[in-house]
C-alpha cells in the first residue's frame, strides 16, 4: 500500500524523506510527494508517477528545511494524479495518510457544507479540512486532531504538521502500521520499518488507538483514551531486504499472511444499513433502478488465478442470483465466437488489470454492446478504464509472482456482487443476505485463526515436499480451490499438480493414484460433503497419503484422512475463503523447503502484458 515517512531534527529534511520513500519503493505506489516547512511555510512537492517524476521537480528549486513528511500513494479514492498524491494541505494544517476512509462522503458533504473547498478525489484531504474545521471551532491542533480522529470510520495512519508549530508531527494509527523511529536529537516515523533503518534501528510500533506528539526530544505518546501510554521498543537486527518484508523470508508469505487486513479492506465501506445492504460503490448503476433487470447472462473472463476466482464467482452468483454465468480464460474467450449482446454482463476480473488476454476479450465485448464490470486491484489500470464500472479489491500491491491476497480478496468482490445481485434480483431473501454479509465480516479474524496453524502445515510440507505429482480435489465452490491449490504448487515448487473436481476422479485422474502420493481433498461439511467422503475411500484404497482440509471439529473426517487440516465452521459459500490459506501455506513452505525462487519463480511475470 501507501508508503509514508516523517522527519524532524537537524538534517536536511528533504533527502531523509526522498531516501526513506525509495526504501519504501517496493510497496507499489502510483504517485508520490513531499511537504518541508521552512522558516513558516510549506513547501510542497508532488509527482504523478515514479519518484523520479518527484525528484526532479525536487531538483528543480529543493525545498529546505529540517521538519517534513513524504509519502508514496497506491491510489484507493481517486485516480493516480498530482492533485491526489499527498501530503495535502487545508490552512495551516499538511498531512500524508495510510488506509481508507469510509464516511468520506459524509465528511465531504458537511465540510463542502461548512464552505470549505476540495481540491482532489480523496479520502484523504477531507481529513485535513476537518481538523481545520475543528480549529476554526477553536480547538487547539492536538484538540482538534483528536477530535477528528474521533470522527472518522475506517483505517488511518496519519502523520500531520501545523504550519504554526515547526517544532512537532502529529501521528495516529487505527488499522493502518505507524513506527517511530528514535534517533539522538532526531526522530522519524514511518509506515514500515525500512524507511528509517538507514537512522536507527531502535524503534517503537504504535498501536491501534495510539495517538502522539513527535518533537526532537522523544515521543509523546497517549492511548485511545487519552491516558499516556509506553510502548516497547526494539532493536531491529534485519537487513533492509529483510525489513522489506516485513521480517518474512519472502513477500508471498508476507502478503499470505496480510490476508485478514487485506479482507477487511475489501470489505470497507461496502455493506450497509445494520448489514442488510451492499455497497459497489456505484458499479449497482450497472443493474438499473426501474426494477426491470437488464441482463440475461454473466460472462466471467479472467486468467490464471484470477480465471479460479471466475469459477467461485459462478457457483455463488448462479445460487445467489439465479442468473446464469459463464465462465471463460480470456485467451480461449477472445477467439471464440461467443453470444455476447447488450442485455450480457461481462465480469472481467484480474489483479494487474493489465493482462493482455483479458483487456483484449474485454475490448471485443465491449463492441458488441456488452456492459462491463471489471474486479480488479490497481486503480486506473488499463482494465479499470475501458470498464463501466470497477469493484477495487483494495489489496494492496502484491509483489510475489504467485497470487495469494489479491485471489482471496477476488472472492470477497465476487461475494458481495452475488450478494447484491441476489437482493436486486429478490432470489435472496432480507435475511439470508444479512446473515451472508455477518459471515463475511468474521473471515479476517477466521483468516487470522488458520494462520496461527502455520506450523503445521509447514510440517506437512516437509514430508512431502519430495514428491514428484499432487492431486488436489474439491467439490462444488471448492473445486476451483482444488484448481488454485495445485496451481499455486506448481508455479512456485515446479512440482506437478492437477487440480480436479473429486466427482470426476473415477473418469480418469483415479488411474494416477499409487501408492504415496499425496492427494489434497477439500472437504468442508456443504452438500457434497458425503459424496467427498466416498472419494476419499476410493483415494485410500489406493495407497494415497490423504491430506484433508475441513470443518473444525469433524471427527469422521478426521479419522478417515492421514493428514487433517482444519478450517473454522463457516457457511459453504464462504468456504473457499478458507479452503485457499492452508493451500497457500503448503505451497509455499513445499517450495521454501525446496530452495526455489518463491518471490519470482522460473519462466513468470507478475503482469502478463502480451498474448
Ligand atoms: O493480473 P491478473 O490477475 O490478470 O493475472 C492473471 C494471471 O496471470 C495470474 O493470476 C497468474 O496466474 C499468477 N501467477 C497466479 O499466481
Amino acid at each position: 500500500m501507501c508508503g509514508i515517512v516523517g522527519y524532524i531534527g537537524d538534517r536536511n529534511a528533504t533527502e531523509i524523506l526522498l531516501d526513506g520513500l525509495r526504501r519504501l519503493e517496493y510497496r507499489g505506489y502510483d504517485s508520490a510527494g513531499v511537504a518541508i516547512l521552512g522558516k513558516g511555510e510549506f513547501n510542497i512537492v508532488r509527482a504523478e508517477g515514479k519518484l523520479q517524476a518527484l525528484e526532479k521537480k525536487i531538483r528543480q528549486k529543493p525545498p529546505r528545511g529540517t521538519l517534513g513528511i513524504g509519502h508514496t500513494r497506491w491510489a484507493t479514492h481517486g485516480r493516480p494524479s498530482e492533485t491526489n498524491a499527498h501530503p495535502h494541505k487545508a490552512g495551516p494544517v499538511v498531512l500524508v495518510h495510510n488506509g481508507i476512509i469510509e464516511n468520506h462522503l459524509k465528511l465531504r458533504a458537511y465540510l463542502v457544507k461548512k464552505g470549505h473547498t476540495i481540491k482532489s478525489e480523496t479520502d484523504t484531504e477531507l481529513v485535513c479540512h476537518l481538523i481545520q474545521q475543528r480549529m476554526y471551532d477553536g480547538l487547539s491542533m492536538a484538540e482538534a486532531f483528536r477530535k477528528a480522529l474521533s470522527e472518522l470510520e475506517g483505517s488511518y495512519a496519519l502523520v500531520v504538521l501545523n504550519q504554526k508549530e515547526p517544532d512537532r508531527l502529529y501521528v495516529s494509527r487505527r488499522g493502518s502500521p505507524l513506527v517511530v523511529g528514535l534517533g539522538e536529537g532526531e526522530n522519524f516515523v514511518a509506515s514500515d520499518v525500512p524507511a528509517v533503518l538507514p537512522y536507527t534501528r531502535k524503534v517503537l510500533f504504535l498501536e491501534d488507538g495510539d495517538f502522539g506528539v513527535l518533537t526532537r526530544a522523544g515521543l509523546d505518546l497517549r492511548d485511545a483514551e487519552g491516558k499516556p501510554v509506553r510502548r516497547p521498543t526494539r532493536q531491529i537486527t534485519w537487513s533492509q531486504a529483510m525489513a522489506e518484508k516485513g521480517g518474512y523470508k519472502h513477500f508471498m508469505l508476507k502478503e499470505i499472511f496480510e490476508q485478514p487486513r487485506s479482507v477487511a479492506d475489501t470489505l470497507t465501506g461496502r455493506i450497509a444499513e445494520n448489514r442488510q445492504r451492499v455497497l459497489l460503490n456505484g458499479a449497482e448503476k450497472l443493474f438499473g433502478t426501474n426494477g426491470s433487470f437488464p441482463f440475461d447472462k454473466i460472462y466471467i473472463v479472467a486468467c490464471g488465478t484470477s480465471y479460479h476466482a471466475g469459477l467461485v464467482g459462478k457457483y455463488l452468483i448462479e445460487e445467489m442470483a439465479r442468473l446464469p454465468v459463464m465462465v471463460d480464460h480470456a485467451s480461449e474467450f477472445r477467439y471464440r465466437n461467443p453470444i455476447v449482446d447488450r442485455r450480457t454482463l461481462v465480469v472481467a476480473i484480474s489483479q494487474s488489470g493489465e493482462t493482455a488476454d483479458t483487456l483484449a476479450a474485454v475490448g471485443d465485448m465491449k463492441k458488441e454492446g456488452a456492459r462491463i464490470l471489471s474486479v480488479c486491484n490497481v486503480i486506473d489500470s488499463s482494465l479499470a478504464r475501458i470498464s463501466h464500472q470497477t469493484l477495487y479489491t483494495h489489496a494492496g500491491p502484491e509483489i510475489g509472482v504467485a497470487s495469494t491476497k489479491a485471489f482471496t480478496t477476488q472472492l470477497v468482490a465476487l461475494m458481495l456482487l452475488a450478494f447484491h445481485l441476489g437482493r436486486v434480483r429478490r432470489t435472496l431473501a432480507p435475511a439470508a443476505a444479512k446473515e451472508a454479509l455477518e459471515a463475511l465480516v468474521r473471515v479476517p479474524e477466521q483468516v487470522e485463526r488458520l494462520l496461527k496453524n502455520h506450523a503445521e502445515v509447514e510440517r506437512l510440507a516437509k514430508k512431502y515436499a519430495d514428491c514428484p505429482n499432487f492431486l488436489y480435489f474439491g467439490r462444488g465452490v471448492n473445486f476451483p480451490i482444488a484448481l488454485e491449490g495445485a496451481l499455486k504448487l506448481k508455479e512456485i515448487s515446479y512440482i506437478h499438480a492437477e487440480g480436479y473436481p473429486a466427482g470426476e476422479m473415477k473418469h480418469g485422474p483415479i488411474a494416477l493414484i499409487d501408492s504415496g502420493m499425496p492427494v489434497v481433498v477439500l472437504a468442508p461439511q456443504d452438500k457434497t460433503y458425503e459424496k467427498v467422503l466416498s472419494n476419499i475411500e476410493e483415494v485410500k484404497a489406493r495407497g494415497a497419503h490423504v491430506i484433508a482440509v475441513g470443518t473444525q471439529g469433524d471427527k469422521h473426517l478426521a479419522e478417515k484422512s492421514e493428514h487433517f487440516i482444519t478450517i473454522p465452521k463457516a457457511p459453504w459459500y464462504i468456504t473457499p475463503l478458507l479452503t485457499a490459506v492452508p493451500l497457500q501455506l503448503l505451497a509455499y513452505y513445499i517450495a521454501d523447503h525446496k530452495g526455489t525462487d518463491v518471490d519470482q519463480p522460473r519462466n513468470l511475470a507478475k503482469s502478463v502484458t502480451v498474448e
